[in-house]
């Protein structure tokens, strides 16, 4: 296991009550920001609207076979199962504790028929070759330490004609300047991301995989409210997180990770950041 996939493990075992109160999963089961629009503008609902607007974009249909590459608890994945007859679900996750959490909600949701979840690394999943006719990647591509690993796994396990959808933080450009990579560097470090590419690099990385029909749909505006929501969260529990880290109650990571909280949404309000849904396919 590689240094990087040891810190994301780390980062997600230590911050998984802050997940439970800040966002409520237990709720919702989902690691990942709302898409709010007209009918969906209050934080668990626009949450679970997410897993929709993606099932819709990458055209998921009745019997389909998909897997959910960084699956967290399992919200994804159940709620495929719940919403479209006769899918079948393989998640996939680094994270042991994670896996345990989604088979304990996969029960309680009796859909242990459907649905899988698995520990294996998204870029060497071990999963035979085309076997999936969508890959899903919910803001867990962002962790992947060299992207184009990520895209080869996703294009192999695809079956000719399969869809790999993503959603996940974009930069806007290549070319930052010292200030500007300093703020976005601060917004990956305490969330584990080891690094994020503009859109032009990754749609250049999608094509030189193979993937064709590339499409990138900007919806910054949609996901808003909860990077608002984590950079009010932030900017209330940061002095909070300090303390608690000085009198050695907090770790060194669970204080980082609320410093995030505040990065992201300056980079995303200096034009640098941006949440994109990206289809491709093979
Ligand atoms: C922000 S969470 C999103 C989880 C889920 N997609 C959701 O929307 O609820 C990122 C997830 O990716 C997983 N992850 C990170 N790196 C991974 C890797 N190399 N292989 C598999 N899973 C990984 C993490 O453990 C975590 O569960």
């Amino acid at each position: 296991m590689s240094r990087h996939n040891q810190q994301v493990i780390e980062y997600f075992d230590q911050t998984h009550n802050d997940y439970r109160r800040l966002w409520g999963i237990d709720r919702h089961l989902g690691l990942h920001c709302g898409f709010f629009d007209e009918a969906h503008s209050r934080h668990d609902a626009a949450v679970t609207n997410m897993n929709r607007v993606l099932a819709a974009t990458a055209g998921i249909s009745p019997g389909d076979r998909v897997l959910d590459a960084g699956c967290g608890i399992g919200g994804s994945a159940i709620w495929l199962a719940e919403n479209i007859s006769n899918v079948h679900v393989i998640g996939v996750n680094i994270n042991e504790m994670q896996i345990a959490i989604a088979n304990d909600h996969a029960r309680q949701h009796e859909v242990q028929s459907r649905v899988q979840f698995r520990i294996a690394d998204f870029a060497h999943t071990g999963l035979a070759k085309h076997t999936f006719d969508v890959v899903w990647a919910l803001e867990s591509m962002c962790y992947a330490d060299d992207k184009r690993e990520f895209l080869a796994e996703a294009y192999r396990l695809l079956k000719p004609g399969g869809r790999l959808v993503i959603a996940d933080g974009f930069l806007t450009r290549d070319d930052l300047g010292p200030k500007e990579q300093k703020i976005v560097e601060r917004w990956c470090r305490g969330w584990a991301i080891p690094n994020v590419l503009s859109v032009r690099r990754f749609q250049q990385h999608l094509r030189e995989t193979g993937f064709r029909k590339v499409q990138f749909r900007d919806i910054t505006r949609n996901v808003t409210p909860s990077s608002r929501r984590i950079y009010l969260a932030s900017l209330l529990f940061y002095p909070l997180g300090l303390l608690l880290y000085w009198a050695g109650l907090r770790s060194e990571l669970q204080t980082r990770g609320i410093a995030s909280g505040y990065y992201q949404y300056v980079a995303r309000r200096a034009g640098l950041g941006v949440y994109d849904i990206c289809c491709a396919e093979k």
